[in-house]
């Protein structure tokens, strides 16, 4: 299970999560310290925090060790820390430590971007905040006991100006992630806030849980690639296409159409592909370019980031190219899926109506969710469109769009902790006209 805790400085985040950690039998990673040990390496080794090429170096090479030195704290680290936050290179290095040190054992895990960024499908997020005046009274106190001799308007004027950095910083600004949990502990004290933290992880640990929001169902659908064969009852999956069928349509043409297998009907067609694929292992003649070729940035690099994530996952090196061409297999078998479903267009439809069927196929993948159910669309099944038209009769006026896996996720599978990432919003989308 994983456990992110964001927050601004002194609102209590930390104190919580070593709770959290402790009451659950989680490691910790308070990744502050990340930042800070970066700056103390750098630092020995008489670099300049700011150098960007440096501060990456030693941010590739941090151990745990590096976390358990006594010196993070000290004034020179902690504005080397800040200085090494604002380099992306950096950010990106301490990325993979923190989702390696996550997938692990499940963790909690606290710090500014954990449920926006390092693991936006954390099974819980909680944003931890309180008022500036009680942050900084709080501070105040902890630094007065430390024999610091600082003025509570210093301590707040700092904050202020921390606070302002931390959300207009570029790379990661602290915000809470749009599925999280507030907690504000301004008027409450520490044991209210881990009873009521407590309470909140009992409610949503469970992976795949049912989800009771939209917010929710967004939140904790994923690509699962790794499903148990619990079979899954017919009745359920009439239920989530008809109420999937209320998606929107361009005229209201409802282009869908699908075949929904299971048992003995679903092994029959995995045996019929995965005959055809011996033969024919690149796949039969294509029906729709399912990437443009060529592709370019930004997109070629994220579809080539998502697929080196999962490989490294799942163990499997850029160079065995056995074991990558065997893994993809496992899409014709809906990755052990008890149900397959195949998602057509009336061949007469354009690119609008392709947009139609994603929206159908959403709406289809967050329902499942609301059912404690779990999906992986699959385009992978085009290679082997002819096979299939064949092996389920579709009348020739069809055509296969994709596949989706469908059932309960495997809680243990490593592949299925996958996260993939997103742009930031102000990447694609652009604001005109508002004031707030
Ligand atoms: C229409 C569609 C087709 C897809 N086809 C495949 C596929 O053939 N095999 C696969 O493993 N993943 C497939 N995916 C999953 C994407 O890789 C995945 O949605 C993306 O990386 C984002 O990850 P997430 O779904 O876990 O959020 C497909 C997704 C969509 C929407």
């Amino acid at each position: 299970m994983i456990i992110a805790i964001d927050g601004p400085a002194a609102a209590g985040k930390g104190t919580l999560a070593r709770r959290i950690a402790a009451a659950l039998s989680l490691p910790y990673l308070d990744t502050g310290l990340l930042y800070r040990a970066v700056g103390r390496l750098v630092l020995d080794a008489g670099e300049d925090p700011a150098d960007a090429q440096a501060a990456t170096r030693a941010a590739r090479t941090i151990t745990e060790t590096d976390l358990s030195r006594r010196d993070l704290r000290d004034p020179d680290a902690d504005r080397a820390a800040s200085q090494v936050a604002s380099i992306p290179s950096v950010r990106q290095a301490l990325l993979d430590y923190q989702r390696h040190y996550g997938n692990k054992n499940g963790a909690v895990l606290d710090g500014r971007d954990i449920g926006t960024i390092v693991f936006p499908n954390a099974h819980v997020k909680l944003f931890i905040t309180a008022s500036l005046p009680a942050r900084a009274a709080r501070r105040h106190a902890e630094l007065l006991q430390r024999g610091e001799t600082i003025s509570l308007d210093a301590v707040l004027a700092d904050m202020s100006a921390r606070d302002e950095a931390d959300r207009n910083r570029i790379a990661a600004p602290l915000r809470p992630a749009f599925d999280a949990t507030e907690i504000d502990t301004t008027d409450i004290d520490a044991d209210t806030a881990f009873e009521k933290a407590l309470a909140l992880i009992k409610e949503k640990s469970q992976p795949g849980a049912a989800a009771a929001t939209v917010t929710d169902a967004l939140a904790t659908r994923l690509s699962v690639r790794d499903f148990l064969p619990d079979p899954i009852p017919g009745a359920t999956l009439r239920r989530v296409l008809e109420k999937a069928a209320r998606s929107p349509s361009g005229g209201n043409l409802q282009p869908w159409h699908v075949v929904v297998l299971t048992g003995a009907p679903l092994a029959s067609l995995v045996e019929k592909v995965t005959a055809r694929q011996a033969e024919l292992p690149k796949g039969e003649a294509a029906e729709y370019p399912v990437y443009p070729n060529p592709i370019t940035e930004p997109y070629a690099a994220r579809r080539f980031k998502i697929g080196e994530d999962m490989y490294a996952l799942l163990n499997i090196t850029r160079e065995d190219r056995e074991s990558r061409r065997a893994w993809f297999q496992n899409n014709f078998r809906f990755f052990g899926a008890p149900v397959g479903l195949f998602c057509f267009v009336d061949r007469q439809m354009g690119a609008a109506q392709f947009s139609d069927l994603g929206m159908f196929l959403q709406s289809l993948m967050l329902l499942l969710r609301e059912e404690g159910l779990d999906s992986c669309a699959q385009e992978a099944w085009s290679m082997f469109a002819p096979t299939i038209y064949a092996a389920l009769n579709t009348p020739p006026n069809l055509m296969l769009f994709c596949g989706l896996a469908i059932g309960k996720r495997n809680p243990d599978a490593p592949v299925n902790t996958l996260v993939s990432d997103r742009a930031p919003l102000d990447d694609f989308a652009k604001f005109e006209g508002f004031s707030s």
